[in-house]
């Protein structure tokens, strides 16, 4: 095992992962999510794709039955793992790692002892999907690696139970599968209910997608969104009882909560209707990206934002502030929070010429008012997990 390299931090990456002569290396991108957030778990509908940030995994077989070594050259950490003793006491990113290797040996197949680097330019808790990335790209390289023949769906699934099981955040299918399926040049439109996608080619020019991240993450983000999950449960079972036909809030309609509505707290009656909302709104989405009509998609964004702050209570001020402050600026179409909430990054419609000004302006306005540095970025449409 290339233990050495765990001691040699100070020695440039490259000259690490040339000595280290991997058998295959994988890129695995972070996502982005346009519009449709917290659907996915509710059978619904979402709108990403990868991007160009990701994160890089350098493996190798090493010969063992059961001893593996994974060193993360970006974060500076390692940490060994054996197949047949799985320890989970671990970071939390030890946790994606052993949780992958589990579900693969669940589905009954056999991973040997390997050795991996990782390299990543994925900034972590922007919610930009940094765990599906390295869930997927290990689950991706293992697949490989041992010749396991496990199918592009398979691995985005067993990526997914691998976070709930052992990370313990029961999040849907829209990180993994966008990680994998994506396409460069394309926005997934993704069903979650059948599983199926649609790619809408993705030509904004002369907009462009701006990232900003507000570098806070508040610690509520993984324990309210299990909450969310519950209540939009409970909305289901109340709904149920006057149309037992409804088996998600998928199925449901505006007209369908309206019905029940004395019937439920009025959280639940915000949680069910702006996800319902939310699922319309992504069909809006889809025809005004279809149409060239950006001034309808991003009003659509700000809508959705609106509703993740007011009925879905899943934002935060930071990402509060950057989505009002955007809304002065007659150059961005459309603003929201993206992915799971309390932190993160904002995702910003733009006209290219206004970018760095407005970056400017937004750096320094943030920082007046929350003392953080906010950190920008652009981004467009990318492949899916890749071998390269
Ligand atoms: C996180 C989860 C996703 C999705 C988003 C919110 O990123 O991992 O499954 O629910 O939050 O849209």
């Amino acid at each position: 095992m290339d233990k050495t390299i765990a001691k040699n931090q100070g020695v440039d990456a490259m000259n690490i992962i040339n000595d280290f002569d991997a058998e295959l290396v994988i890129n695995s991108p972070g996502r982005i999510n346009l519009i449709g957030e917290h659907t996915d778990y509710n059978n619904g509908f979402v709108m990403p794709t990868a991007v160009e940030k990701s994160i890089k995994f350098y493996l190798k077989r090493n010969d063992t039955p059961s001893s593996c070594f994974i060193n993360s050259l970006s974060f500076n950490t390692s940490f060994e793992h054996d197949i047949k003793n799985p320890i989970l006491d671990g970071p939390e990113w030890t946790r994606y790692i052993v949780g992958v290797i589990e579900e693969i040996k669940k589905l009954g197949h056999t991973v040997q002892g390997f050795d991996c680097l990782m390299t990543s330019n994925l900034p972590m808790g922007a919610g930009i999907s940094s765990s599906a990335a390295l869930e997927c790209g290990l689950a991706t390289g293992l697949n490989e690696l041992f010749d396991l023949g496990l199918s592009k769906l398979e691995i985005v699934k067993l990526s997914q139970r691998a976070e709930h099981n052992y990370v313990g955040t029961l999040c849907g299918i829209m990180d993994q599968y966008a990680s994998v399926m994506s396409k460069d040049g394309y926005i997934l439109k993704l069903d979650c209910r059948s599983i199926e996608h649609e790619f809408i080619p993705f030509d904004i020019a002369p907009y462009t997608l701006l990232l900003l991240n507000t570098n806070v993450e508040h610690s509520l983000a993984s324990s309210e969104y299990n909450t969310r999950r519950d209540e939009c449960a409970r909305g289901v079972a109340v709904l149920r009882k006057k149309f037992p036909e409804i088996e998600s809030l998928r199925d449901a309609t505006l007209e369908h909560i309206e019905a029940c509505k004395d019937d439920m707290s009025i959280t639940l009656y915000n949680r069910c209707t702006y996800i319902v909302e939310e699922n319309l709104r992504v069909e809006e989405a889809g025809n005004a990206l279809k149409k060239g009509d950006l001034e309808k998609f991003g009003q659509l964004m700000y809508e959705s934002h609106e509703g993740l702050q007011h009925k879905y209570k899943v934002s935060c001020p930071e990402l509060d502030f950057l989505t009002d402050f955007s809304k002065n600026h007659q150059d961005i179409l459309g603003c929201r929070m993206m992915g799971g909430g309390f932190g993160g990054c904002t995702i910003n419609l733009i006209h290219q010429d206004a970018m760095e000004d407005y970056i400017a302006r937004a750096t320094k306005a943030y920082k007046e008012k929350f003392n953080i540095d906010l950190t920008a970025f652009t981004t467009t449409p990318a492949n899916g997990t890749t071998i390269l």
